[in-house]
Parts: structure tokens; C-alpha cells; sequence
């Protein structure tokens, strides 16, 4: 949610700004704005819309600067316009503010800075803090820093930020407090970003902003953290491990496109190191030190949002099958609500891309506060998540930009078929030969991937039928069930065709009432334990002249001819059957969304990282 970049140093900032706000337009994409300090003054220039459109805002403007800060933002408070995008300049327009995270109090706030004479221009949440520091500033005879330090004290909820002001105009302060912020370091330069994307091109040494954490940073000084209560904090340098290349679209049209093409490697990636040569042992070093508590986990829950709950819907399937433990898997919106029961012998998987989603994040500190066991499977190195939980196993997929996940829905079901491997032998519920068989097979998938991905042609054929139609149901059985829920996720989200993905016996307990000769009906009928049962549910929608583009085994024949499309994925274990059936699906939802013109890698309304609640 809502991207931040800010740059201070001896070059030109705003083509850093911009090329930064480029590469995060990904976290939001409603407005975009930027705030240059020029000759002790701050110019503001932002608008409504992406941040091409800021940049056609600032063409003829002279943008020359050495310190600026500037915001992509996903709107939470107030509606996408002029107004309401950052950054937000205090009264006298001497400080200007980027914001990112969300201030709960703001009503309170705002209120008091009024009933003291404050005019607030915009809707947001974001503006009362910028007037609260002016306040402080101007009335405390304390520092500019000082002023932020307090002003954030009064603050509730969570915020990444960045504040330049006119009265030190080589100076650039950031706070953090559960949205993240990354500094990077360079020769008597710094980089500020949401992530690391917008830093990566100048440096590979970063410094995270830890929670309730501010940086000041100046020209010609040395870097000064401090905590929330004051006190100085030693600067720990990291080593960001993103390369340019892995941020870049190459040849591809779309982001997406290039993730779904990349799954073969980023199984590999997820796999590597981690499958002896002898294939006789799994081991995921990040968890080494909890196995034990694994081994005697009474319950699993898995918690997560979107496509990395359905990734553990999947991980529920391969954990009850072989590790024979009940598992439960939670949406961690509700899950943090609920005052769910959790025990000390609980092991709660929570499961995420970003490592920033903040349902999930609460999810990990309601079990840490419970004394359970808590350990993540995410994809970004240096998270929230990586630093919040107990133990975990990084995916390593490597950057995803799309909105749309794929190739992190993928890694993450290898990491949960690793895991769940692992511990079913340890704890000798699966015969030797199963889990050599599982073992070998997981290898198999990247290959078998390549195979399906060579049929994106045909598949662009079939996205002409769905690409007319307003609806669409996905149907599976067993593991892939999630897949159904999966493939009807990235249809609607990014075709903004109604979709719904449905266990498939469940068509006639209600949505079979939806069929007729209109309706895209796709079916997932791998060859699997019950096959038979979908071959029947199959019958039933054609009775009622659905249309059905089904995923099958090769060599099928039975299903395919029940077809109006059929695509053929490899044979596999049924187990991860999830791996290969994905990834028509995903292709078949890109292609549709193309075919309606839809902006693919940037859907309306979504963000990538949903770092709010
Ligand atoms: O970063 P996370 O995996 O925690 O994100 C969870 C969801 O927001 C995410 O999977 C979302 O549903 C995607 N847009 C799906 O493609």
C-alpha cells in the first residue's frame, strides 16, 4: 500500500524520485506526487492518476533539486484526486510529509488542530501529522526531529514516513512504526524506500528501519537513529538481495507474464539447497530450530490472505495426507478477530508474499502471545514477516511486481510440499518409497511447467470465449479445490470478470442455478482420486449447456471430449497436482484480461501489498 521514495544526496533527485515511484507504482496507483527543496523553499507538484501523469505534470517544470520525497498511494482516506495526494505540506508550507500506513486517530487529531486555527486541505488521514509537527515545532523549542518524535508519541496506528522541511534543507527525516522503510546508503548520499526496488540501482547497503525507529539524515553527518523514547541506536547495515535485472520486464509485455513464465525457476529457486542428492533428505535450514516443536505440533493453523491463503488450502492437503496432524486453515482478517483458541503445542504456518500484509501480521502476534509456535513462508528477504516470526523458509521466487501473484502462489505451495515431506518422514508416517516418489516428482515440476507454458497460444484462443462472457465458474475436487478458488481470484481480479471457484459437488447445492449455454464453466479433472465424481459433476453442467474448458491429464480422452477446450498438463503425483493445474489457469486469466483491455500488472482498486487493515 502506498509507495515512498525520497533521495538526498549531490545528484539531481526528481529522476531518482520518479524512477523510484516507477518501480514502486506497484504498492498503489491512484495519485503521485513529489516535494523538491529548491533554494530553501519546498516546490510541490502532484496529481491524481499514475505517475506518468505526474511526470506529464512536471515536464516543463524546472525539478532540479538534491533533496525531494515523493508518494504512489493506494487511497484509504479520502478519494483518489489532486488533494488528497501526497505529499502534504504543513501550514506555513515549510514542512512536507509522505506518508505511508494508517494514522486510526486522525479524527481526534484533526479536531484539536483545528480547534487551534489549522486549516486541513485534504481528506486524509495523512495531513494532521505534518500540522501536528509543524505545531510542536513551532510552540516547543525543540529540533526538527524532536518535533516528529513527539508528534509521532500522539499518533495511533502505523505509519512509514518521510519529512523534509525549508528551515534545513539538507536534511531528510524517516520514521517507521508497521509499514516498512528501507534506507539506502551511499558515498554522502541516502535512499529511502518502501523496499528495496527504488534503492537497488545506487546501493546494495541498506539499513531497515526497525519499529517505532527515526533516521535523521544529513548531508556531510552521520547517520542518527533513535527509538521511540529518545534513545540512540546503532545503525545495522544489511545487504539487499534483489539484483536490477530481477526487476525488469525483460522481453515480456507484462510483469505477470514474465512471473508466470518464471515459475520454472523460481520452483528450482524455492527447491535449491534444500533436497540432498541422495533424495533421501528434505531440510529447510530457517526452521532447523523449532523441527522439534513441529514434530510435536498437536495442530497446525494456517493463516493468510488472498492467494497465499489459498496456497495454504493446498498446504492443508499435503500436511493431512502426510503428516497426518490436523490443520486448519484461517483467512487472518478474521482469524486476528476471533479470539481463536491457541495452545502452546499449536504451530501457526502463516504464509505471505510481501511479508507485509498486515491481517497476517496481527495473525503472528496473537499466536506469539498465545505461546505458540509461529513460522512464516514468505518472499521478500527482510520483511516484517522474516523478522516477526520464530523461524521460516524464505520462498525465493525472487521479485514479484504484478499484482497478481503466480509465480509466489507456486513457490509458496513447494516450500509447504517441502515442509510437509520433511516432517511426515521424520515422524515415519510415510513409507520410504512415497517419499522418494514425492521427492523426485517435485523435481519433475519445473520441466512439466515448461511443457504447459508452451501451450500460452492456444490458451490465448480459448481467452476469446471467456473474454465476452460477465461470468465464470472454476470447479475442483480435492487439492484442487484451492486451484479453482485460485484461477477464479485471477480471472476477477484482473478481467473484472465475475468469477466464483466452487468444490465441484457443490455445483448442485446451489450455483448450478447459474448454468446455462452463457456460462464459462472450468473444470480442473486431473487424474486423481476422484476423477469419477468429476467426470459426473461435469455431465451435470452439460445437461445445462455450460461450456467447459477443462484441465486434464495427458492422454485423457474422456474428459476431453466432454470438452468445448480441453488443456493437457503433465502427470503427476495428485498431491502437487496444485503446481501444474495453476498454471493454465493463470495464463488463461492474463490473456482474457489483455483481450479486454484491462492494464494487467496494475488492476483497478488493488495494491500489491496490503499493508493495512
Ligand atoms: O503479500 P501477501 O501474499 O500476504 O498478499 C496477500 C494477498 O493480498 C494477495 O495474495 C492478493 O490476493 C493478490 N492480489 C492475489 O493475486
Amino acid at each position: 500500500m502506498c509507495g515512498i521514495v525520497a533521495y538526498l544526496g549531490q545528484r539531481e533527485a526528481y529522476p531518482i524520485l520518479i524512477n523510484g515511484l516507477k518501480r514502486l507504482e506497484y504498492r498503489g496507483y491512484d495519485s503521485a506526487g513529489v516535494a523538491l527543496m529548491q533554494n530553501e523553499a519546498i516546490v510541490l507538484h502532484k496529481c491524481k492518476g499514475k505517475v506518468a501523469d505526474l511526470e506529464e505534470l512536471c515536464r516543463d517544470k524546472d525539478v532540479s533539486s538534491h533533496l525531494g520525497i515523493a508518494h504512489t498511494r493506494w487511497a484509504t482516506h479520502g478519494e483518489p484526486n489532486d488533494k488528497n495526494a501526497h505529499p502534504h505540506l504543513s501550514e506555513n508550507g515549510k514542512l512536507a510529509l509522505i506518508h505511508n500506513g494508517i494514522v486510526e486517530n486522525y479524527l481526534v487529531l484533526r479536531k484539536e488542530l483545528v480547534r487551534r486555527g489549522y486549516q486541513l486541505v485534504s481528506d486524509t488521514d495523512t495531513e494532521v501529522v505534518v500540522h501536528l509537527i509543524e505545531d510542536i515545532y513551532k510552540n516547543e523549542q525543540v529540533d526538527l526531529a524532536e518535533a516528529v518524535r513527539l508528534a509521532l508519541v500522539g499518533v495511533v496506528g502505523t505509519y512509514a514516513l518521510a519529512i523534509i522541511s525549508a528551515e534545513n534543507p539538507n536534511q531528510l527525516i524517516v520514521a517507521k512504526r508497521g509499514s516498512p522503510l528501507l534506507i539506502g546508503i551511499g558515498d554522502n548520499e541516502y535512499f529511502i524506500g518502501s523496499d528495496g526496488a527504488p534503492i537497488v540501482e545506487y546501493t546494495k547497503n541498506v539499513i531497515y528501519l526497525q519499529e517505532g525507529e527515526l533516521a535523521i539524515l544529513s548531508l556531510g553527518q552521520d547517520i542518527v537513529i533513535k527509538n521511540s523514547k529518545n534513545k540512540a541506536q546503532r545503525p545495522y547495515l544489511e545487504k539487499l538481495e534483489i539484483s536490477l535485472e530481477q526487476l525488469e520486464k525483460g522481453n515480456f509485455e507484462h510483469y505477470m507474464l514474465k512471473e508466470i513464465f518464471e515459475q520454472p525457476n523460481a520452483i528450482k529457486d524455492s527447491m535449491r539447497g534444500r533436497i540432498n542428492t541422495r533424495k533421501d533428505m528434505v531440510s529447510l535450514g530457517g526452521i532447523i530450530k523449532y523441527e522439534e516443536k513441529m514434530l510435536n505440533a498437536k495442530r497446525f493453523i494456517i493463516a493468510a490472505c488472498g492467494t497465499s491463503w489459498h496456497a495454504g488450502l493446498v498446504g492443508e492437503y499435503l500436511f493431512e495426507s502426510l503428516v497426518r496432524v490436523p490443520v486448519e486453515v484461517e483467512y487472518a482478517s478474521e482469524f486476528r478477530y476471533r479470539n481463536p483458541i491457541i495452545n502452546e503445542d499449536d504451530v501457526l504456518i502463516v504464509i505471505s508474499q510481501s511479508g507485509e500484509t498486515a491481517d497476517t501480521l496481527a495473525a503472528v502476534e496473537l499466536a506469539k502471545a498465545k505461546g505458540a509456535t509461529v513460522i512464516g513462508i514468505c518472499n521478500v528477504v527482510g520483511s516484517t514477516m522474516a523478522r516477526n516470526t520464530h523461524a521460516g523458509s524464505y520462498t525465493h521466487a525472487g521479485p514479484e511486481i504484478g499484482v497478481a501473484s503466480t509465480k509466489a502462489f507456486s513457490a509458496q505451495i513447494t516450500v509447504l510440499s517441502l515442509m510437509a515431506l520433511n516432517l511426515a518422514h521424520k515422524k515415519g508416517k510415510i513409507p520410504l518409497s512415497q517419499y522418494h516418489r514425492l521427492i523426485s516428482d517435485l523435481e519433475a515440476i519445473p520441466d512439466k511447467i515448461q511443457e504447459i507454458l508452451m501451450q500460452n497460444d492456444y490458451i490465448k484462443e480459448i481467452a476469446k470465449f471467456v473474454a465476452q462472457t460477465s461470468n465464470a465458474i472454476y470447479m475442483g475436487r480435492g487439492v484442487n479445490f484451492p486451484v479453482a478458488l485460485e484461477g477464479a481470484l485471477k480471472l476477477k481480479e484482473i478481467s473484472y470478470i465475475h468469477a466464483e471457484g466452487y468444490p465441484a459437488a457443490e455445483m448442485k447445492h446451489g450455483p448450478i442455478a447459474l448454468i446455462d449455454e452463457a456460462m464459462p464453466v472450468i473444470v480442473l479433472a486431473t487424474e486423481q482420486e476422484t476423477y469419477e465424481k468429476v467426470v459426473s459433476n461435469i455431465q451435470e453442467v452439460r445437461a445445462r449447456k455450460g461450456k467447459i474448458i477443462s484441465v486434464v491429464s495427458k492422454g485423457d480422452t474422456l474428459v476431453k471430449e466432454m470438452s468445448d477446450y480441453a488443456i493437457e498438463i503433465p502427470l503427476t503425483e495428485e498431491l502437487l497436482t496444485p503446481l501444474l493445474s495453476c498454471v493454465p489457469l493463470q495464463l488463461l486469466a492474463y490473456h482474457v484480461a489483455l483481450l479486454r483491455g484491462c492494464d494487467v500488472d496494475k488492476p483497478r482498486n488493488l495494491a500489491k501489498s496490503v499493508s493495512v487493515e
